[in-house]
């Protein structure tokens, strides 16, 4: 069986004492590993070294929001693999919908960031997802087939293995507006089934697929209870221990 993985994407938030707060109090939560529950934060970059000191020891993993591909030298601003993985990092996001719609990314960066992670030695929380138009065109799926080939262009199954996808509806990203169950479960079969196409059956029942989108202590349960749903990419919700904890609660109990 899949284990679930619920993963704090911090984003541009916290200082570093509500950080440490936060990271303190989900390392006093976290699950043990019978739970089947694997808990990841992503915090700002400058406040990795301070959390590690916090989750260290314990079930909670650390993640950056972003890495560049190039191993070092001459990229002012940019932070590479071995730095966060000489910080404590055992995670990465890659290819977040801020990052794509905001930063401008496209799918031969977000590829080449993939790559460096994977030879790094890090786990892969590659993004996906359609942009409201898209949906509302019935692109969606195609949209999805598109980001999936792109990211994860001459990566063998192997490599894949170290790869989590999170399935993040644009529209769904820090509006209050979630996807239904059942449109996050349909999004989800179709990227298991794309798994099993461009790699194999087997493969594809082993990759976690995470929903990303507005996910709150009340609709966690029933989002992350759908058969292809296997964990959480949270933002907001991921800020206050007392809403992310719950969230970490509902894969306890749906894995018990
Ligand atoms: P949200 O963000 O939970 O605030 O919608 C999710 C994400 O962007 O990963």
């Amino acid at each position: 069986m899949r284990r679930f993985l619920v993963a704090g994407n911090w984003k541009m938030n916290t200082t570093r004492a509500t950080g440490e707060d936060l990271a303190a109090a989900l390392a006093a939560n976290a699950p043990a590993a019978e739970d089947g529950v694997e808990v990841l934060v992503c915090p700002p970059y400058p406040y990795l070294v301070p959390i590690a000191d916090k989750t260290s020891g314990s079930a909670v993993s650390l993640g950056a929001q972003d890495v560049y591909f190039e191993a070092g030298g001459a990229f002012t601003g940019e932070v590479a693999v071995d730095m966060l993985k000489d910080v404590g990092c055992s995670h990465v996001i890659i290819g977040h919908s801020e990052r794509r719609h905001v930063m401008g990314e496209t799918d031969e960066t977000i590829n080449k960031k993939v790559k460096a992670a994977i030879a790094g030695g890090l786990t892969v929380v590659l993004c996906v997802g359609e942009l409201l138009s898209d949906r509302e065109a019935g692109n969606t799926e195609a949209i999805l087939d598109g980001q999936m080939a792109g990211g994860l262009a001459d990566i063998s199954e192997a490599e894949a293995a170290s790869i989590v996808i999170a399935y993040e509806p644009v529209w769904a990203i820090g509006t209050g507006v979630t996807a239904s169950p059942e449109q996050a479960e349909s999004a989800h079969e179709h990227l298991r089934k794309w798994v099993a196409s461009r790699y194999t059956d087997a493969f594809s029942e082993q990759i976690q697929i995470l929903y990303g989108g507005s996910v709150k202590p009340d609709n966690a349960e029933v989002l992350m209870g759908q058969p292809n749903v296997d964990g959480a990419l949270v933002g907001g919700a991921s800020l206050k221990a007392d809403l992310f904890i719950p969230i970490i609660d509902a894969a306890r109990k749906l894995s018990a």
